[in-house]
C-alpha cells in the first residue's frame, strides 16, 4: 500500500520565523488527513520547524547533505547535523543540485550512502533535461540516474527510500509534463527498480512527480496509477494552495490509495 505523499521544497525561501509561521497554520489542517506531508525547509530554519512540526504527522528534511561524516568542509552540513536538527528525510540529487552545483552520479550516491547509514530517509531525485528527452534518451538517462544511486545497496536500507521523477524541463517553468508522459516515466522508473530488487519491492516504493505541480494539476497527475504524490517546488511556498494539495491529494481516485 502506497500512502499519497505530498512533499514541499521550499528551496532557498523563507526565514526562521516564516517557516514556523507557515507550519503552526499548516499542522490544523493535517489532521485525519491520510495524505503524508513532508516539508524540507532551508537548513536555517530546519530546527525551528521540526520543533514547530512536534506532535503532529508532518515530517521535516533537508535539501541536501554532505557525503562525509564530518570534517574541513567549510559551510557543509551533515547528516548527524540534520538528524539533530529533527529532521527525518533528506533531498538528494536534486536537479539544481545537480545542473547548478555540478554534483555527478557518484557524489550522490555517496550521500544517498551517508544518509541511509545516519538513518535519514532519501529522497532521490531524478529526472532528464529537454536536451536529453527531445534526444529519445529519457529512458536511458533515468536508468543511469538510478542504477549509479542503488545499485549493490542492501534491498532491507531501501525500504523507505522515495524517488522523485521530476524532469527538468518542467522545474520552475509553469511546464507540467502530462500525466500522460508523467505516467510513461514513473512506470519506467518502476520497471527499473523491479530489475534491479524484485517486483514486491518496485511495488511498494513511493514514486512522486516533480516539476511546476499545483493545485490545478495534482489531482490528473496523481490519478495515474504509477504516481504516488508530488513533490511540490513554487506551489508549496504559499500556505493556501499547499493546503489545497493535500485535500486534493487525499481525495483522488488512484485504487492504491483506498
Ligand atoms: P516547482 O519545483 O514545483 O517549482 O517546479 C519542483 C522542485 O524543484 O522540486
Amino acid at each position: 500500500m502506497r500512502t499519497p505523499l505530498i512533499a514541499g521544497n521550499w528551496k532557498m525561501h523563507k526565514t526562521i520565523s516564516e517557516s514556523v509561521d507557515f507550519v503552526r497554520k499548516l499542522i490544523p489542517f493535517m489532521r485525519e488527513s491520510p495524505v503524508r506531508v513532508w516539508i524540507a525547509p532551508p537548513f536555517t530554519a530546519l530546527q525551528a520547524a521540526a520543533e514547530a512540526a512536534k506532535g503532529s504527522s508532518l515530517q521535516i528534511g533537508a535539501q541536501n547533505l554532505h557525503a562525509n561524516e564530518e570534517g574541513a568542509f567549510t559551510g557543509e552540513i551533515s547528516a548527524k547535523m540534520i538528524l539533530d536538527a529533527g529532521a527525518s528525510f533528506v533531498l538528494i540529487g536534486h536537479s539544481e543540485r545537480r545542473l547548478l552545483f555540478h554534483e555527478t552520479d557518484a557524489g550522490i550516491r555517496k550521500k544517498l550512502e551517508r544518509a541511509l547509514l545516519a538513518g535519514l530517509i532519501p529522497l532521490l531525485c531524478v529526472g532528464e533535461t529537454l536536451e536529453e528527452r527531445t534526444q529519445g534518451n529519457t529512458k536511458k538517462i533515468l536508468t543511469t540516474q538510478i542504477e549509479k544511486a542503488l545499485g549493490g545497496i542492501m534491498l532491507e536500507k531501501l525500504e523507505k527510500l522515495v524517488i522523485a521523477y521530476e524532469p527538468v524541463w518542467a522545474i520552475g517553468t509553469g511546464e507540467t509534463a502530462t500525466p500522460r508522459i508523467a505516467e510513461e516515466s514513473h512506470q519506467w522508473v518502476r520497471e527499473i527498480l523491479t530489475g534491479m530488487f524484485g517486483n514486491s519491492f518496485s511495488k511498494e516504493i513511493s514514486i512522486i512527480y516533480g516539476g511546476s505541480a499545483k493545485p490545478e494539476n495534482i489531482s490528473d497527475l496523481i490519478n495515474q496509477e504509477d504516481i504516488d504524490g508530488v513533490l511540490v517546488g513554487g506551489a508549496s511556498l504559499n500556505l493556501d494552495s499547499f493546503i489545497q494539495m493535500i485535500h486534493l491529494g487525499k481525495n483522488h481516485d488512484n485504487p492504491l490509495f483506498h
